[in-house]
Formats: structure tokens, sequence, C-alpha cells
């Protein structure tokens, strides 16, 4: 240890270039390979800023400790830069040019033999999550990390120079509805109430307004207890962004000031115009609120085609409002009749009923499994509606809209990545505009907001909520506005109600009671009594901001310590059994089911 003592590390490994040659350094790191060729040992060095070859020669006394090194071990090293002979240089790493001969090495500490090798791509996920400050030490996610923390001083510095203040809200809150459970926290101190962690800041930020500090901002953490997925996490960061006497159009520019920023700085390319769409043109033309233009596959409307084929499912669909529409596939006439099985199946799992196929034969004749209610004439006419050429195929879905969209969109996603049709060197950016307010929720038997509860309907639909006139709920159109990069949904916000009355009318539309409302929202709706001004805003997904930033499709890869599908950490085994002293001191009780899985769990059989 003296020697470390006396040693001040000068440099980062992976900072190191010719210009340094000649030059004394200390450094400090990681083993991250070892060769051992007898008379002389090569290590390459790794700390967060990347790897360097250093030479150890382990006859001389102060080097002897090269025979013991070994992977993952931390040494501080004393040594000379030199500019590595030609022939010898290593293109693949940005100090390849140089190596760094030991004069001094010491084993600060020695390191257990890892489960893995640091970066090996071949591990399973699981073991690298359970070993996640193992995988933190790879050059990956040290870039993913690095490029977050870039990500978060830029969006600090940015906002900031534009007049807006920083301010943080609480954890431990009241529910905060963004459509998701909530995640509850029992209070020891009130035995039986709970706080509920925010789905978003959304009440307290408005709040903010209503105080009048104008404009707020904050990299605000988030819990939502939802279905996960490889863009979703139950604990997430936000960008959230609320600004006070403003129009739609004042927050679309500062965001996209914010965007091309960013993308500047962090890619160095320059975001062209960010063209806008209807939440109906999406829904349209790509089958998804959240398209990805990056390339066509657009789908068309069959119904003029097939309406009275005597074909009973399109018929049907039809006869009750549903749609009957497709997407021509390029090169689709090859694929086998297992291949369209395939994609029966994901356009069920995606809710449709089924799927039906025309591909062109050899000898320019259409086939499909409905050819029989269908004259070559229809099948041509369908094939060219959707654009197909000889040699493509067309695939139809016919459902009630959303259905029938969800199985079309997911069909061009899987399409549309397994053709290799997208462009994967550009971004592209959308703004989706004039969504609906509402959407009927069968499950429930009501209507759910479809942000949430604060967003303004356009001024003209206004007084359909006042009064209550629900045979118009499902055209209301809201001041909301998406953020959409490569079929990602990147950003949400909207205009806000920002008068008492319509903000009470939203939430009896929303079916809740006075009594209901009071309990959860009475706070709220005093406060907007005592002079809210107009105000609006949008929240970005930070994690999802920085994953495409990162060009990876999975947000674990983004955050320092994630969770898994189940909401659960691998690492610590988060969540995990308490004490039941603890549970009875903050008034819980398990229920029988929770005991049974937890024996379950004892026994190595979980149900659940
Ligand atoms: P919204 O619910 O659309 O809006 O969320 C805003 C953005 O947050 C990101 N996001 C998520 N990221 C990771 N994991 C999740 N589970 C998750 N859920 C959402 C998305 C999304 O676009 N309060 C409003 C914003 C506003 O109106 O100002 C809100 O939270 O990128
Ligand atoms: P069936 O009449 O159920 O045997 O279906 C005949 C063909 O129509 C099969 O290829 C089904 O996959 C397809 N099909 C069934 N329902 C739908 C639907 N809603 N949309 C598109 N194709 C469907």
């Amino acid at each position: 240890m003296e020697f470390v003592r006396n040693l001040k590390r000068t440099h980062y490994c992976g900072e190191l270039n010719r210009g340094a040659e000649g030059q004394k350094v200390v450094l400090m790191g990681w083993v991250d390979t070892r060769r051992d060729h007898g008379s002389l040992v090569f290590i390459d060095l790794r700390d967060r800023e990347g790897i360097v070859q250093v030479v150890l020669d382990p006859k001389k006394e102060a080097t002897s400790s090269a025979k013991d090194l070994r992977g993952e071990y931390v040494l501080a090293v004393e040594g000379v830069v030199k500019v590595r002979p030609e022939g010898m240089r290593n293109t693949k790493i940005k100090t390849g040019e140089i190596e760094i001969e030991a004069i001094r090495c010491q084993i600060l500490n020695e390191a257990a033999t890892t489960p893995f090798q640091i970066d090996d791509k071949n591990v399973s996920e699981m073991l690298r999550l359970k070993y996640r400050y193992l995988d933190l030490r790879s050059p990956r996610l040290q870039k993913h990390l690095m490029t977050r923390h870039k990500v978060a001083q830029l969006v600090r510095k940015f906002l900031s120079d534009q007049g807006f203040i920083e301010v943080e809200t609480p954890i431990l809150y009241k529910s905060t509805p963004e459509g998701a459970r909530d995640y509850l926290v029992p209070s020891r101190v009130n035995p039986g109430q709970f706080y509920a962690l925010p789905q978003s800041p959304q009440t307290l930020k408005q709040l903010l307004m209503i105080s009048g500090y104008d404009r707020y901002f904050q990299l605000a953490r988030c819990f939502r207890d939802e279905d996960l997925r490889a863009d979703r996490q139950p604990e997430f960061s936000q960008i959230d962004i609320e600004m006070s006497f403003i129009d739609k159009e004042d927050i679309i520019a500062v965001n996209e000031k914010m965007l091309r920023l960013i993308w500047k700085e962090i890619k160095g390319v320059d975001v062209g115009d960010i063209p806008r769409m209807t939440y109906q043109e999406a829904m349209d033309r790509y089958g998804s609120d959240k398209p990805d233009v990056r390339f066509g596959m657009e789908i068309k409307d069959l119904a003029a085609q097939v309406q009275g084929s005597g074909f009973k499912v399109f018929d049907d669909v039809l006869a009750r409002g549903g749609i009957v529409r497709g997407i021509s596939v390029p090169n689709g006439a090859e694929f086998s009749r297992g291949q369209f099985d395939k994609l029966t199946d994901l356009a069920k799992k995606s809710g449709a009923k089924g799927l039906v196929w025309i591909k062109s034969e050899s000898d320019g004749t259409l086939a499909s499994p409905v050819s029989k209610f269908f004259s070559q004439d229809k099948l041509h006419q369908m094939y060219q509606t959707c654009g197909a050429k000889v040699g493509d195929a067309v695939l139809i879905v016919g459902d009630d809209f959303d259905p029938a969209c969800a199985a079309l969109s997911a069909l061009r996603l899987h399409l549309g990545k397994e053709l290799g049709l997208i462009d994967t060197s550009k971004d592209k950016f959308l703004w989706v505009v004039d969504f609906p307010l509402l959407e009927y929720s069968p499950d429930d038997k009501r209507w759910v907001a479809r942000h949430h509860p604060f967003t303004a309907p356009i001024d003209e639909h206004a007084d359909w909520l006042i009064k209550g006139e629900e045979s118009k709920y499902g055209q209301l159109l809201a001041k909301a506005y998406d953020l959409v990069c490569n079929g990602y949904e990147m950003g949400g916000g909207s205009i806000r109600i920002y008068r008492n009355e319509l903000q009470q009318a939203m939430f009896r539309v929303l079916g809740m009671s006075p009594e209901e409302t009071k309990h959860k929202f009475g706070f709220f709706l005093e406060a907007l009594k005592y002079g809210t001004p107009p105000h609006g805003g949008i929240a970005w997904g930070m994690d999802r901001l920085v994953m495409l930033l990162c060009g990876t499709d999975a947000i674990r890869e983004v955050i320092a310590f994630p969770k898994t599908a189940k909401a659960t950490d691998l690492m610590s085994d988060a969540p995990s059994e308490v004490n039941r002293d603890q549970l009875a001191e903050v008034g819980v009780k398990l229920s029988a089911q929770a005991e049974k899985h937890l024996e379950e769990l004892k026994k190595g059989s979980p149900s659940t």
C-alpha cells in the first residue's frame, strides 16, 4: 500500500496516445487480459475510459508481480509511454499505437475468477444481470452510461438557459394516474394509510405553474406497475417539463430545439424538419400511433374491393363497421406455406382473428386461400391497391379498427425488420398530434383518458365534456402531442385543463363519483380555483431517449441497475420477503395467497 500512497494517478488508460510518447505515467485499473510470453508479460489494463497495453518484465523486482496477475486484479502501474513498432499496432483500440513499459507494478487487490469474461457477448443476460457490477465494467455499458450522463448535462444546461427552473418533487406522494397501477408504500406512523409513488410528477408540476414558477423542469424518477416490455421499466426517468402562458407551438418549438442540440452534440447529426401527422393519419397509414416511418409498407384500405364478395369474415366485419386493410410485402410471393402460417400466428397474437394472403404465381395469376370468393380481377385490384408488384405478396386483415390496426402494424414492423427494409443509419422523428381525448374501455365499461385526465380537449369540443354529450366522447380531440422516433414514443405531453369546472367535468366523464374525485383530487381541484394560468408541458422518456441515441433496443442497456421483465432485480434479489414484525409495524398482513406464494418460492416452485 505504501506505493499507492506515494503515487497519484496521472491518466486514465483510454486517454493515452502517441502525443504522450516518452512520458512517465501512473495508471490504475483492472486486468482485462493477460498474455504471458515468459520473458515478458503483456496485459491490457482497463478503466472507465478504455484499455491500454502494459508490458511488464517479471524478472525485475519492481514488476515481479506480473507473474501473479490474473483477470480483474486491480493494479497500480507506473511506466513510460512507448510508441509500438510498426506492425505491432492494434487499430481496434484507441490506444493501439502505444504501450506502457512498466517501471513498477503493484497489485492493489486480487479478484476471484469472474463468472464470465467482461464483455463476452455470448453470456446470458440473466447471468449478466446477477453480476451487473461486472457487466458495468464492459466498454459497451460504460459508453451507454457516459452518454446518459452527457444527455443529462446537456438537458440541464439547455433548459436552464431557456429560463426553466429545476424543482424536485416528492416520491412519497398520492396517486398520480398515468394509466398504470400504483406502487404503494405503507406509512408506519399513519397505520392503514399508504403513499403512492408518482407515476409522473403530473399534478405537482401543474401546481408549480399555479404557484407561478412559469417554467419548470426535472429529471424525474417515475414508478409504474404495468406489464413490462423491452422499452419499459417499472421505474424510469423522465425529462419533465411544464410551461405557463404558452400554446402547443411554444412547447413544440422548445423541445425541437432541445432535440436538435442533443442529436448534434451526441451524434454529430443535424436533425432536419420534424414532420407532423395526426393520430388518425398515423393509424390509417401505419396502424400505430407511434409509427416507424423509416420504411414504407403502408396500409391500404380494401373495403371497396372486398365488399359483397361472399367471404363471410370480411362481409361481417364491414357490416359491423370494421375495416379490411392490407399491406404489400416485397418479394413475399416466395414465402412458403409455413411462413404464411407464422405470419398468421403473429396477426392472431396481436389481436386479429386471422390473416388472408394473396401472392403471385409464376404464370402471373394470383393465389390466395380465399380465392374461391374472389375473381382474378378482384384479386388483382386488391394487389394493385396495396401497391404490390409481381413477386410480392399482400397480407389482409379484417376486424374492428383497433385490433386490425394492431395486427397490421405488428406484421409491418416484423417484416420491415426481417426483410431488412429499415434504414437504421438515420433516425426519423415525428410529432403525432390531434389524439382522441378519451377511449372506451370495454373491460371497465367506461370512458378512460387516453393520455391523462388533465389533458385539455380542443376548444371547439370542450362543451361536449361540460354538457356530458356521451355520443360525442369518441370524437373528442385532445390538445396532446407525442414525439416519436424510429417507432418509439420518446415523449408525450399536452396543454392542460386549467379551469376548475372543465376539470370536474372530465373526472365526471371518467366515471368518478364526487366523493372519489374529492378523495383523490380534492386538493388539486381546490388549487385550480386560485388563479391558474393557462399551461402545458411534456415529458420525455429519458431512458428511451438514451436507448435511441445508443442505438440499442433494450432499455435495460442504458440503466445502471435495471429490472427484469418480472420487475425483479437479479443482483440484490429485490423484491424480497420481509420479516413479519416489520410488516406488523406498518400495519400490513399478508393474504393467504401471498403466504402460499412465499411457501412455493421456498420450495422453488412459485405458481406466479
Ligand atoms: P407519459 O405517460 O406519456 O406522459 O410518459 C412520458 C414518456 O415517458 C416514457 N415512459 C416510459 N419509459 C420507460 N418505462 C416506462 N414504463 C415508461 N412509461 C412512460 C415514454 C413516454 O413518452 N405526465 C405525462 C407527461 C405530460 O403530460 O407532460 C406523462 O407521464 O417515453
Ligand atoms: P376461416 O373461415 O376461419 O377458415 O378462415 C379462412 C381464412 O381467412 C384463413 O386464412 C383465416 O386465417 C382468414 N381469416 C379469418 N379471420 C380473419 C380476419 N378477421 N381477417 C383476415 N383474415 C381472416
